[in-house]
């Protein structure tokens, strides 16, 4: 669908990535080559909004510009010690974001997958070593849709086909339970005294943005409380503003035990994740059990204190809250027969698309980006819309005229 003239710039781009990449991903057919705030360029000039913000880690906005300079101004002094050494910021890190998020300490990594993986391992850890779950016995439950990434250990815990078939052998002893289902958290619970952990999205992104109903995450945390099961909650993809408040649980007021941050964390700029729990559950770990070459490393450090208090400074979560129910108010007015759903908190939306004619998710997000609007299906018919969430209300109009436009032109076919 995209236009012959597009197709002939990108085509040296992709012709090398043809060569030498593997096929692991399936983008837009656009090569892009600079971000400012909620707009992005290809390598021909033309500028789109950007409706995927790089599945939310770009919340700050492409290239913010004290993000940037922190960041620059830290690479000439200290990238790298690794944790073999102390160095100057990493306590200060810590603290920064213990006191934002009311935890009592933290432990840095740098992929969002990473941070998942460190979690589970701290409620294993913490199974032996205070729960008293017998030697290899500690099982955690995840809820079905979960999407935590690509390691092992996340492909186990996944119900996708297509994250783990034909990747086995699988982590044993992890259960999977429907989502947004308290009474099968409470079942599973009651029957297996050696669940160390659940572990759940309180909004799950991937799966194509399913909110629970209300109230599901307080049970999920008075349930865990009553078994004395850790609650991991994967803020990778909800949190830091992107729901319309710091974290995605602040909507519940609770606390889960465990917290995992990441794509945000850094503006986008470089990986950085961030787990985050009481002294009981840290200090399980003792030197040498866990760790990481560059996690918590002083430019990763710098850059989150910065990327964080941007998010804080600049209101962003009440920004999303605002653009967000504009966004979804402006998508319910669209007339087509194409849109089956509108659902979303804060700018963690999705448009679902009713296929027909040949016409699919994919097919209105090659005509959006046409248009000048990148967005991306999830699970076939669901396209999500999670801007960075700087955009302003000018720019919420504008990329809901390129939607309607979209739609409307592709209902005419
Ligand atoms: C909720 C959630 N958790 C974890 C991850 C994994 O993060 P990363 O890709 O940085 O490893 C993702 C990635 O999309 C995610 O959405």
């Amino acid at each position: 669908m995209s236009s012959p003239v597009i197709a002939s710039a990108f085509a040296k781009y992709f012709d090398l990535e043809h060569r030498f990449g593997a096929f692991n991903y399936h983008p837009l057919p656009v090569v892009l080559e600079r971000g400012e705030g909620v707009y992005v360029w290809d390598v021909e000039g033309r500028r789109y909004l950007d409706f995927l913000a790089a599945y939310s880690a770009v919340n700050q906005g492409h290239c913010h510009p004290r993000i940037i300079r922190r960041l620059v101004d830290q690479a000439q002094k200290l990238t790298l010690t690794s944790r073999a050494f102390h160095h100057n910021l990493l306590g200060l890190y810590e603290k920064y974001l213990c006191e934002l998020l009311g935890y009592e300490r933290l432990l840095p990594m740098n992929t969002g997958v990473e941070a998942c993986e460190t979690a589970v391992k701290l409620a294993r850890h913490w199974g032996y070593r205070v729960k008293g779950v017998p030697e290899n016995k500690a099982a955690v439950v995840f809820a079905e849709g979960n999407f935590w990434g690509r390691s092992i250990a996340a492909i186990s815990a996944s119900s996708d086909p297509l994250s783990y078939t034909d990747f086995g052998p699988y982590v044993p002893e992890f259960y999977k339970i429907p989502y947004d289902d308290p009474e099968a958290l409470e079942n599973i619970l009651r029957e297996n005294p050696h669940i160390v952990a659940f572990m759940c999205e309180p909004i799950q992104g991937e799966a194509g943005v399913i909110l629970p109903e209300t109230g599901y995450l307080k049970a999920v945390r008075e349930i865990c409380s009553r078994y004395k099961v850790l609650w991991i909650a994967d803020e990778v993809q909800t949190g830091l503003g992107r729901t319309g408040k710091l974290l995605a649980c602040d909507h519940e007021d609770v606390k889960p035990d465990i917290l995992c941050l990441g794509k945000a964390l850094s503006g986008g700029v470089m990986p950085v994740s961030a787990v985050l729990s009481s002294s009981e559950v840290m200090l399980t770990l003792k030197p040498g059990e866990h760790g990481s070459t560059f996690g918590g490393n002083p430019l990763a450090c710098a850059v989150a204190m910065e990327a964080v208090q941007v998010v804080v400074d600049e209101n962003l979560s009440a920004n999303a809250e605002a653009r967000g129910r504009e966004l979804r108010e402006a998508l319910v007015r669209i007339d087509s027969s194409r849109i089956s759903a509108v659902r979303g908190k804060g700018l963690m939306n999705a448009l679902v698309i009713r296929p027909k004619g040949g016409i699919t998710a994919w097919e209105v997000c090659l005509k959006m980006m046409e248009l000048g609007l990148l967005a991306k299906p999830t699970h076939h018919h669901t396209i999500r819309l999670t801007p960075p969430l700087c955009i302003t209300r000018a720019q919420v109009e504008e990329a809901a005229h390129i939607i309607r436009t979209a739609l409307l032109s592709l209902d005419a076919v």
